[in-house]
């Protein structure tokens, strides 16, 4: 049977990430570990500028982010607050036959052990019920290894910024509105990890939780919560902005950022979670999906596409959470709300009031601990409810949440392309271009002295590289034809190739100075002062 032509090219990205040093087996000398993936040179430059760029927009381009880098070992006590011990769970069933290993709701796409191909069409074994297999990997914390002892690795980084929430906002001179940020790694041990890196076990995210005012504080202070165009982005950030606002501003922040770093939108998809999937504190949840080979198609044949980051209305429901099992307080003082709330009409205050009330009763109704009755919820909800008199609210949060492993796949998946040209001999020969954007690209620029048995041009070209060396990842080639030197740069992404020549040691004395500049996308060549160089490089690179 003929291979579908996504798995194609599937295979196709695959061998090129293993052959180019992009991302490599983990373990694979020893046969490898499912799930587990490393990056090799030219993989490990993109996922450092990815990291690199998305911090750069979400932290230091902005006034209101601040950054965090936790541990990813931590407290137990943190994965039972946020719900991880209790119910991060993937629905898993054996197959009595073939004893495959697989998610209940994904029985038609996982490969059986005993045939490499799919077990519901080949093996169709019985299967046993489905259970729920939590996805926290266990590790013990000192030597002693009892129960006592267990820890988890972390399977979000998104928990540590609320555990530290307090700790930045004094430190950081921030107030809500305001947003924590942070990268690296998250374990979770997949039942079935799938399509290459798109499923691993061990990943890093980018996460960034934004805290702001409950739609109730910003009507008690600025009358009313602002609505937004449904489409396209909403602007500047503004004080009367509500939980709406704010969702819809961060999903555009996103897509920018994606376009930005050479996504178009045509590539990207959305998936509004539905109330049925939207967890039970959640308002809303917006998918970022990106098309790539393996998505899916609906009844019409376009390509869906599969989640590259979530966007999330959280509610306040994680500080309480862990102000709950921490006994700490999570709330914020704000004296505006004060001032405002002694100013504002009877009728309004009891209405923000009775809003206010009922959203936390609801929350602490659904997150009850066994021992705690309805009257001391109710009495709970009341405390809550006339906090906001005091000036005091738990924050919400909008969280952009994103894996920077899918979005390797991604910009790989885009930049791949091939040309296959047939000589007068009628030999075929097919050529890889990668054309990632260069924000993104591993190397910036090679930098290719035409000949390497010349010291005049061999001195030149070292020249070039030391100039640029301090600000860029520069690949220095001499060896082979500058054809050659040419397609291997078209295959890393390397967006600009510097040729230098005769003419750059002043065979022709106009010339003297400049160098041959490439453009890989279109092969074009141009003529250009080296001391020029610098600029123009900094200018398409950054
Ligand atoms: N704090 C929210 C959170 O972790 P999530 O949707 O479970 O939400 C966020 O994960 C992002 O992390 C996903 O959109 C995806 O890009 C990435 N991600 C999640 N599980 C992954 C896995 N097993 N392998 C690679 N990336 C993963």
């Amino acid at each position: 049977m003929a291979e579908p032509k996504e798995n194609l090219q599937m295979e196709k990205i695959v061998s090129l990430c293993k052959r180019r040093g992009f991302v490599f087996q983990s373990s694979e000398i020893y046969g490898g570990l499912n799930g587990f993936w490393d990056y090799g040179p030219l993989g490990a430059e993109l996922k450092r500028n990815v990291k690199e760029l998305w911090w750069h927009a979400m932290t230091r381009q902005r006034d209101d982010v601040a950054g965090l880098e936790a541990t990813i070992i931590m407290s137990p006590k943190i994965w039972e607050a946020s719900g991880h011990v209790a119910t991060f769970s993937d629905p898993m069933i054996d197959c009595k036959t073939c004893k495959g290993r697989f998610r209940a709701d994904q029985t038609d796409e996982i490969a059986c052990p005993q045939k490499p191909s799919k077990c519901v069409n080949e093996c169709h074994g019985e299967k046993t019920e489905a259970r729920a297999f939590n996805l926290m990997f266990q590790t013990y914390v000192g030597p002693t290894a009892t129960a006592a002892d267990i820890a988890y690795l972390r399977p979000e980084t998104a928990q540590a910024i609320f555990a530290q929430f307090k700790n930045v906002l004094e430190t950081s001179r921030q107030k809500v509105p305001f947003g924590i940020a942070q990268v690296g790694k998250a374990f979770r041990n997949e039942v079935t990890p799938r399509n290459f890196t798109f499923r691993s076990r061990e990943f890093e995210q980018m996460e960034l939780e934004f805290f702001i005012k409950p739609d109730e504080v910003i009507e008690a202070i600025h009358g009313s919560v602002a609505t937004v165009p449904e489409t396209g982005h909403p602007g500047e950030p503004q004080p009367n902005w509500g939980w709406q606002a704010w969702h819809h501003y961060w999903v555009e922040e996103r897509v920018r950022f994606y376009e930005g770093i050479g996504l178009s939108r045509e590539t990207l998809g959305f998936h509004h979670q539905t109330p049925a999937e939207l967890a039970h504190y959640a308002r809303a949840c917006t998918d970022i999906l990106f098309k790539f080979p393996f998505s899916k198609k609906d009844a019409a044949g376009n390509v869906i596409g599969d989640e590259l980051e979530g966007i999330a209305a959280r509610s306040d429901f994680d500080l309480s959470q862990h102000q709950r099992f921490s006994g700490k307080p999570m709330g914020v003082f704000d004296d505006e709300l004060r001032a405002a709330w002694a100013k504002l009409p009877k009728e309004k205050q009891d209405d923000l009031w009775k809003r206010y009330y009922d959203h936390r009763k609801n929350y602490l109704t659904k997150s009850a601990k066994p021992d705690e009755t309805p009257e001391q919820i109710s009495q709970q909800a009341t405390n809550d409810a006339n906090g906001l008199a005091k000036g005091q609210y738990i924050p919400h949060v909008i969280e952009p949440s994103a894996g920077v492993d899918r979005l390797i796949l991604a910009l790989i998946a885009n930049a791949y392309s091939e040309v296959t040209e047939t000589d007068d001999k009628g030999k075929s020969e097919t050529r890889v271009t990668m054309k990632f954007h260069p924000r993104v690209a591993p190397i910036k620029v090679a930098v290719l002295p035409l000949m390497k048995n010349k010291p005049e041009i061999v001195q030149k070209a070292e020249a070039v590289r030391a100039l640029l060396r301090p600000w860029m990842n520069v690949f220095y080639d001499e060896a082979g034809s500058i054809g050659r030197r040419y397609a291997r740069q078209d295959e890393a992404g390397t967006p600009f190739c510097v040729t230098i020549d005769f003419d750059t040691l002043g065979e022709k004395p106009e010339l003297l100075d400049t160098v041959t500049l490439r453009y890989r996308d279109d092969g074009k060549q141009e003529r250009l002062k080296i001391s020029e160089l610098l600029d123009f490089l900094l200018s398409k690179t950054r």
